[in-house]
């Protein structure tokens, strides 16, 4: 029987610790072998790819079809293709021409490690892996084309993840009012959470209605995640975080700490947090898995 198949009795850290070991196996048997040519480009997929992030997106995913289909192999294609997009857009957002920073995940960036022309593509060649991945899940056609629908909005440029990168960099230096600040977190980054949400929703077979549930949950909790991505810029160190702390303020980027100060920005990631959990009720127990990650979301240190 498969590790994570039995989850009913385990605590929160077991779980998503189980979920990540499972991810990683499969991320591994999707991508390319690290010998496959060109070798330096699947190197550095490979190396971004394993550089130690949480596999939030993808727990999310399959937590989410657990809710309707237990143990949730159909969704484990959808969680890894959207962490190979995740991983492709934090590799693109560290360029010298994006955010330029020389750390993530406490290692060197990409670019730094591999240059910029192979951090381009690796960035290309996990996007487009991400969709090769989405085409495999094991689903009934219609279902399948959902999906990869559902996640392409949601890595695009219609309030998705690269529409809402362009409006973060235009919003630089321009003290953003909150409706700015709104369409750049919903976009750049709740909108590839709600995706891993819907996404496993769709995988495990869900009915309309609770697709949408899923879909209100990971869009509230995505943005509650930009929110306290914000707050931890602030009062976390760099070793911390693995990335280099302290940077929005000084590229003078549209936060939701620079505009509300902390307190206050503290109280839109709770409320938020809160608004995705009462999505939840009525899963009852079975909620309890994706409820604990939406509280993890938003009490994470890093
Ligand atoms: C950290 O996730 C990532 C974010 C808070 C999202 C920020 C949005 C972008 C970088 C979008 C960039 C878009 C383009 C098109 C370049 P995490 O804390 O889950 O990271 P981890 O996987 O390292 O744990
Ligand atoms: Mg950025």
């Amino acid at each position: 029987m498969s590790s994570y198949l039995c989850v009913e009795l385990m605590g929160f850290s077991e779980f998503f610790e189980l979920d990540r070991v499972a991810v990683d196996a499969a991320l591994d048997k999707f991508l390319p072998a690290a010998g496959t040519l060109p070798v330096s480009i699947h190197e550095a997929m490979r190396y971004s790819v394993f550089a130690g992030g949480k596999r939030l997106r993808p727990a999310l995913c399959l937590e989410a079809a657990r809710l309707f289909a237990d143990p949730p192999v159909a969704a484990m294609a959808a969680a890894c293709a959207i962490e190979f997009i995740h991983t492709y857009s934090l590799i693109h957002d560290d360029l010298p021409a994006l955010d330029n920073d020389d750390l993530r995940r406490g290692k060197p960036t990409c670019h730094k490690q591999f240059g910029e022309a192979n951090a381009i593509l690796a960035g290309d060649g996990l996007l487009t892996l991400a969709f090769e991945t989405l085409a495999q899940a094991p689903i009934e056609a219609s279902r399948c084309v959902r999906l990869i629908s559902e996640v392409s909005r949601a890595a695009g440029t219609v309030r998705g993840m690269v529409g809402g990168q362009v409006a973060d960099l235009e919003a630089e230096k321009t003290r953003a009012d909150l409706a700015t600040l709104e369409y750049i977190h919903q976009s750049k980054t709740a909108a590839l959470i709600r995706a891993a949400c819907v996404a496993g929703a769709i995988c495990g077979g869900a009915a309309d209605a609770d697709v949408e549930r899923l879909r209100n949950f990971g869009e509230n909790i995505g943005w509650a995640f930009q929110v306290v991505d914000d707050i931890l810029d602030v009062e976390e160190s760099s070793a911390a975080l693995g990335k280099t702390a302290g940077k929005d303020q000084a590229q003078q980027k549209a936060t939701y700490p620079a505009l509300l100060g902390l307190t206050q920005s503290r109280e839109v990631a709770s409320e938020l947090a809160a608004k995705a959990i009462s999505e939840l009720e009525p899963f009852g127990a079975r909620g309890r898995n994706l409820r604990e990650l939406a509280e993890f979301l938003v009490e994470r240190r890093s």
